[in-house]
């Protein structure tokens, strides 16, 4: 389990809507130990936090096609987000879940008889107030453009999923290996000794080589031993360092990548690599700003970054 230090900033217990991590969130690594991988392939895209960019989720399934072999694509959550109109809604979700989809806090927020958690991010006390409660706002209106049977369907997606590739063992998750929205494998989190060797021992749970998450919306790369790894992608759907416009994906291959790639790691046969996926950025702030204008929560917390990406540096994604 996590540090109690990090129990703590995860919020564990909070009863405040967008802070507190329901308990339904939470499972075992050693249920991926004793899982069966749903897929085996040689390549394998994972990526979360599209946050309903369309734009983003179609270039992602032109690159895995670029492959030497279609490549499966492991939508690790939040691929909704911004998409609070029915028809922009549609065209994310008829996308994501012909894809190997995995639901996020966001997705599962979304099926019925939810809404006592908010945005369900767990999100911890380096975070404000403010941000928490427009995250809120924004699956209150996600939650009223959803279809009954596509909240249904999102919500009935599984929270985990264990890949073979190249021979290795990968866990595909969302937040860490604890929990949907955890906040274990953040930047800030790994930082910590007692975390890190929490961290050790779930690899060791889950008997996998490489944990491949999201959900903090800041991409990361680290060692955790010798034979483990852990990749963030971030966002794949909004820009991940600044001065930039393009999202990231991770791509884990025994084969080089076609497509650029910003950083990586090799573990036995395999290349983790974070990957650029490049989108029409024109069009998807224009369809942002016209579903979140000025005075709207999202427009408050997201164009900047939208525009201009977080105050983050690769050199931050992969440093020890
Ligand atoms: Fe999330």
């Amino acid at each position: 389990m996590l540090a109690d230090d990090v129990k703590a900033r995860v919020a564990e217990g909070s009863d405040t809507p967008g802070r507190s991590c329901p308990l339904d969130y939470r499972y075992d690594p050693r249920a991926l130990g004793a899982g069966e991988p749903v897929l085996e392939s040689e390549t394998v895209y994972v990526a979360g936090g599209v946050y309903g960019n369309a734009w983003a989720l179609e270039r992602l399934v032109a690159m895995a096609r670029d492959e030497r072999a279609v490549a499966p694509v492991v939508l690790n959550g939040d691929f909704h987000w911004f998409d609070a109109e029915p028809t922009w809604f549609a065209r994310v979700d008829d996308l994501a879940c012909a894809q190997h989809a995995l639901r996020g806090n966001v997705e599962t927020e979304l099926g019925p008889e939810r809404g006592e958690d908010g945005c369900g991010c767990a999100y911890p006390d380096f975070v404000d107030d403010l941000t928490v409660a427009r995250s809120n706002a924004i699956i209150a209106r996600l939650r009223r453009t959803a279809s009954a049977a596509r909240a249904r369907r999102l919500a009935s997606l599984p929270m985990h999923a264990l890949l073979a590739i190249g021979g290795h063992r990968v866990a595909a998750v969302h937040g860490d290996a604890w929990s949907l929205a955890g906040w274990g494998f953040a930047t800030e989190s790994l930082l910590e000794p007692r975390a890190r060797a929490a961290a050790a021992e779930a690899f060791a749970a889950a008997r996998v080589d490489v944990f491949a998450c999201s959900h903090t919306c800041l991409p990361l790369l680290r060692r955790v031993g010798d034979r483990a790894l852990v990749i963030n992608n971030g966002a794949a759907g909004m820009p991940n360092f600044h001065h930039t416009r393009f999202g990231v994906a991770t791509r884990i291959s025994v084969h080089p990548s076609p497509h650029p790639v910003l950083y990586g790691a090799r573990i036995g046969r395999l290349r983790v690599d974070a990957v650029a996926v490049p989108y029409d950025a024109a069009a998807f702030r224009a369809a942002f700003l016209a579903a979140w204008p000025e005075g709207s929560p999202a427009h408050a917390s997201y164009l900047d970054r939208i525009e201009r990406g977080p105050r983050y540096q690769v050199a931050q994604a992969v440093a020890a």
